[in-house]
């Protein structure tokens, strides 16, 4: 009997992304691995088992044609469009800065300017939590934590922002791409005319990989990931986060109460939300996952966010539950490309909804907005505007 695997998937549909989930759980139950084709054509994995099989499996699933689909203009960014060993020596580089001890130092800064964020509007009453607050608080620690000045940081973050959105218009993306591609060829170029700095620029000038020091381009494509990884993914977390507190006021007086909650929380809004919906990877050797054949070339997404639904590993998938116990889900990816950042979004998500919610504990989303979510595999509440209680 023939099967019809093909089930549409396509992260570009604005109606599809408002909520994936329903076609996820029709994947579940009919066939997992399945077929979309859009984009000239390519596989969707969708159970969690499958998922992280793959993702271990970096010979057969690479990730070196791209991890997107349309692929980015600006790739191939390292290390997340490489496979080790090449991969394993750029996270060597860029490991130690993003362990949790090392990336404590930047907890009282972080929490400092979301405070000094919070009080420009808390007289005000209303907030647009995305544009006020949490697109721009990520920024304070990232940027200096790479070593991007925080002068022109719009114009950059426009130009992310608009490659992350806009893979699919050629248009919009390639332009995007050469601007980000000279800004950070040009920080690179004037970072080697200065004094070394203590940051992940200054780690990328100093090291070696296979003997050799890295290129200005090979810095550039490192700093670029970082950066792009840094920032509307956290942002998404802090806004889901938000908007479940804000709906469910008994659940923020339970971890006021006991703090212990706070990261098994954390690690359940991140399943909850998956902000990276999913990762492409392209075949390298012949294989068959889940019954279904795929062969060399062929375009496979893990859709990470599907297996964080799946109703095979976690009960009541679509339900989050902040004292969920075990939480193994997969929101930071898995195998060796897992989130090099994945400490940091926990720490900013935890400080940012702790903060929102002492200062404005009667923080409400607005009951006339509409919320609409970017459609993109980088899935993000577009904004989330909110009343509360204004303080003097
Ligand atoms: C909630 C926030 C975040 C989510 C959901 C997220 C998700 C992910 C996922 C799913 C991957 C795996 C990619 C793959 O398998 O191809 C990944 C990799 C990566 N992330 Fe994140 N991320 C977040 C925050 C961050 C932050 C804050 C940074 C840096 C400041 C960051 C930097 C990176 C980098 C550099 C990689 C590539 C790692 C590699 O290829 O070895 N991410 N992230």
């Amino acid at each position: 009997v023939e099967k019809n695997y093909e089930y549409g998937y396509d992260s570009s549909s604005e109606a599809l992304m408002q909520d994936p989930y329903p076609l996820y759980h029709k994947m579940q139950a009919e066939c997992p691995v399945n077929h979309t084709q859009a984009f000239g054509g390519f596989w969707c994995v969708s159970n969690f088992e499958a998922v992280h099989a793959a993702a271990a499996d970096f010979r057969t699933f690479s990730s070196t044609e791209g991890v997107g689909i349309p692929n980015s203009p600006v790739a191939p960014l390292y290390p997340i469009d490489l496979d080790p060993p090449l991969q394993t020596a750029y996270r060597k580089i860029l490991n130690p800065r993003f362990t949790v001890e090392a990336l404590e130092v930047w907890r009282k800064p972080f929490r400092e300017e979301v405070n000094r964020l919070i009080d420009q509007f808390i007289r005000r009453g209303e907030v647009l939590l995305a544009k006020d607050l949490c697109q721009i608080a990520p920024l304070s620690v990232v940027l200096p934590l790479i070593g991007i000045p925080r002068e022109g940081i719009d114009e950059l973050k426009g130009w992310v922002a608009t490659i992350i959105r806009y893979r699919s218009e050629p248009s919009r993306a390639i332009p995007a791409g050469q601007k980000i591609e000279s800004y950070m060829m040009e920080l690179v170029a004037r970072r080697r005319t200065m004094p070394p700095q203590d940051d992940v620029v200054g780690d990328l000038l100093q090291a070696k990989v296979g003997g050799r020091e890295l290129t200005d381009e090979d810095i550039y494509r490192t700093v670029t990931i970082v950066l792009f990884g840094g920032l509307d993914t956290t942002t998404a977390a802090m806004l889901e986060g938000a908007r479940f507190m804000s709906a469910h006021p008994e659940e923020w007086r339970r971890l006021e109460a006991d703090p212990s909650l706070w990261p098994g929380a954390v690690e359940e809004i991140l399943r909850f939300s998956s902000p990276a919906q999913g990762m492409a990877r392209t075949v390298h050797k012949d294989t068959v996952l889940e019954g279904v054949p795929l062969k060399v070339g062929d375009k496979v997404m893990l859709l990470f966010a599907a297996a964080n639904h799946d109703p095979g590993k976690f009960e009541n998938p679509d339900k989050l539950q902040i004292d969920r116990c075990p939480n193994e889900h997969m929101a930071f990816g898995s195998g060796a490309h897992v989130c090099l950042g994945r400490n940091l979004a926990r720490l900013e998500v935890e400080e940012i909804l702790k903060a929102i919610f002492r200062r404005m504990p009667d923080l409400k989303i607005r009951p006339d907005a509409k919320l609409e979510y970017h459609p993109s595999e980088a899935r993000s509440l577009k904004e989330l505007p909110s009343v509360f209680t204004p303080k003097g």
